[in-house]
């Protein structure tokens, strides 16, 4: 069964004790998840180790980078690079997200390169990928999606796609509270899932996580959840908040 996951991203939120306290309210709640979910907090750098220690004894809660640079290592100030988060064991990065895209003008070509330094260090990358509103409005999503897995993915082996996670975050629902609907999800879920498994498979394609990010909230977490090619989310501005997160992991199917 494919992996069902809760996945929070906190983006620049937080103090460090504000991090602290909102992680023990939800491990505090002891929330049953079952063998094929996962929960995963994307922490601000400086929080990583700290998050780490508080689900060490928990099973399959992760903790994620929120990124890392396209360079091995090297002269790159402020940057941190994909070895540094391997030697402080951490299990997730998320890369590509459309804050990244936008404000730090990440092509697919330098996520792809990420990608080969994730995979090459076993961390699990979620790699996010959708469409701006502009795009969605003139009924070209399909089209702009399919060429971000191209250009990014589509030289990965089958071995190391199938590591990856995909998150398809419509630019027009992030932090917006307009979420998209259960069908426009669905549809261009099992869209992304049909672009995989013409270039790999159905069998691999159907190995793949496509989490659903963009103004996930605690009452429409259950819905977006049930649709058959949406396996969880990735949540920002509800994932700050522990009884709304801790819902939305309880929504996981
Ligand atoms: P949002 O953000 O849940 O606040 O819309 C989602 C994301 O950007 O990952």
């Amino acid at each position: 069964m494919r992996k069902q996951i809760a996945a929070a991203n906190w983006k620049m939120n937080l103090t460090y004790q504000q991090g602290q306290e909102l992680l023990d309210k939800i491990l505090a709640e002891n929330i049953e998840i079952k063998v094929h979910h996962e929960v995963i907090f994307g922490v601000p750098f400086p929080y990583l180790i700290m998050a780490k220690e508080k689900v060490a004894n928990l099973k399959n809660y992760h903790i994620s980078a929120q990124n890392c640079y396209n360079k091995k290592s090297g002269a790159y100030t402020g940057e941190v690079s994909v070895e540094m988060l391997e030697s402080i064991k951490i299990h997730h990065c998320i890369i590509g997200h459309s804050e990244r895209r936008e404000y730090f003008a990440e092509s697919n070509l330098m996520l792809s390169e990420k990608l080969d330094l994730l995979l090459g260090t076993g961390i699990t990358p979620i790699f996010c990928c959708g469409e701006p509103l502009s795009i969605r409005e003139a009924g070209t999503q399909n089209e702009f999606v399919e060429k971000q897995l191209q250009e990014s993915l589509f030289h990965l082996s089958e071995e190391d796609l199938k590591k990856v996670v995909i998150a398809y975050e419509p630019i027009w629902a992030i932090g917006t509270g307009k979420t998209a609907t259960t069908e426009q999800a669905q549809e261009i879920h099992a869209h992304l899932r049909s672009v995989l498994a013409k270039k790999y498979g159905e069998d691999v394609a159907n190995e793949i996580s496509i989490l659903y990010g963009g103004s996930v909230k605690a009452n429409n977490a259950k819905e977006l959840f049930s649709c058959p090619d949406v396996d969880g989310g990735l949540v920002g501005g509800a994932s700050l908040d522990a009884v709304d997160f801790a819902e939305i992991i309880k929504a996981l199917q």
